[in-house]
Formats: C-alpha cells, sequence, structure tokens
C-alpha cells in the first residue's frame, strides 16, 4: 500500500488525537517499516491495520468504524491534494464513475506499484448506481467512507445501502447509491 495511505492516516489521527496518540500507536505496533513512511515508499497493507488495531485498543472506536472515518476523511483531502480529478465531474455520480475507469487507471501510472481495487459501476435506473467494490485487499470500509465523503463533497441527497459480496477469491462489496428527490 502506498505511503501516502499512511502519512494521511497518522495526519487524521494527530488532528483528531493528538501527536502523542500518533507516537503511542506507532510504539505498540510492531511495524517492519519502523513507522517512518514516506509519501511514495510502498508497504505491506497489514501494517496500516494494525496501526487502527492499536487506535481502536486506545480510543475504544471499532476498527470498522475507524476505516470507514479515515476513508471519509481522505475524500476531502482529495480535493485538496488532487483538484485536477475534479475537473468536469459536476455530481456524485460523474465522480464515482470516473474512480475505476480513469482516476485509478492514472494513479497507476504514477505509481506502477500501487495495489489497486476494481469497481464496476451500473446506472440501474437514473436514479441509481450500483457500484461493485473487489479487492485483494479487506477495504470495503474504506471504500464505503470515501462514497460517503464523495456524496458529501457534492451535497447531494443519497442513500447507500451496502451488501457484502465476498468469494474465495476477493473481497466484495454492493452499493446500492439512490438519489431521492
Ligand atoms: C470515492 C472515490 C474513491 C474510492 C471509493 C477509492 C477506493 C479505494 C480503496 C478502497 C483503496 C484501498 C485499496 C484496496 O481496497 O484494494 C484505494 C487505494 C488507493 N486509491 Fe482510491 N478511491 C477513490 C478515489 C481515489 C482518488 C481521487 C485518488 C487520487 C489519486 C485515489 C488514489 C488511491 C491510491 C494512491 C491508493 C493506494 C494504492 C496502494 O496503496 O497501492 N483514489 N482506493
Amino acid at each position: 500500500m502506498k505511503g501516502i495511505v499512511f502519512t494521511e492516516l497518522l495526519d487524521m489521527v494527530e488532528g483528531r488525537f493528538g501527536m502523542n496518540m500518533v507516537d503511542d500507536i506507532l510504539d505498540d505496533s510492531k511495524l517492519s517499516s519502523g513507522g517512518a513512511y514516506t509519501t511514495v515508499g510502498t508497504y505491506d497493507y497489514k501494517e496500516l491495520l494494525n496501526i487502527v488495531s492499536n487506535l481502536s485498543h486506545k480510543t475504544k472506536i471499532p476498527v470498522k468504524d475507524l476505516v470507514y472515518t479515515y476513508g471519509h476523511h481522505l475524500f476531502s483531502r482529495f480535493h485538496a491534494l488532487m483538484p485536477q480529478f475534479f475537473v468536469g465531474k459536476n455530481t456524485c455520480f460523474d465522480f464515482l464513475q470516473s474512480v475505476d475507469r480513469y482516476i485509478h487507471v492514472e494513479v497507476k501510472k504514477l505509481y506502477p506499484d500501487a495495489s489497486l481495487p476494481r469497481f464496476k459501476t451500473d446506472m440501474a435506473d437514473h436514479k441509481t448506481l450500483v457500484m461493485t467494490y473487489m479487492s485483494q485487499c479487506p477495504f470495503a470500509d474504506f471504500a464505503h467512507g470515501l462514497i460517503q465523503g464523495c456524496i458529501d463533497f457534492y451535497q447531494e441527497k443519497i442513500t447507500i445501502e451496502a451488501k457484502d459480496n465476498n468469494t474465495p477469491e476477493e473481497y466484495s462489496r454492493i452499493f446500492t447509491l439512490k438519489k431521492n428527490g
């Protein structure tokens, strides 16, 4: 997993819980990287889960909720860090449909060793987008937080229903997004 996912997580933890919490959760983790992340480095995704699990232990917030919250937080950072991906994406559905066919394609060009999820998107009707997450990594809650972050960014009235669809080969979750009104 790319270092930027780690550095942004640690920035969020510092902002919400303080620098001491960052030190504590890194000290508690048996990290092969030693906890010194650079944005362009590549690290085992299990280290991220290890850090989040320590944070969960200290804050008593379930891992699932922390991973979701991190996804939600990260979406607002995307706009600040990479405004180019938002050009011409006028609605939440426009943006979400561009993740697999454009954004993650560009990410892969930039970081050939990135390990990215795949998303299948289908408009079931003009108000319903079905977005299926598929990955070798167990980050469906992260995807859920990012998608909710996208809805909130565009300030649209959209509800999400999520249904796990894991197979022995991969992690998968089906998100059904319905526009209200
Ligand atoms: C709502 C929009 C998005 C969703 C739902 C999404 C979803 C995800 C998820 C779930 C992962 C974790 C890896 C996995 O599960 O296999 C991931 C990784 C990543 N995504 Fe996205 N993403 C979104 C938008 C973006 C944008 C705008 C960028 C900006 C460039 C981006 C860049 C990345 C990068 C760099 C990684 C790390 C890859 C790695 O660690 O090897 N994503 N994305």
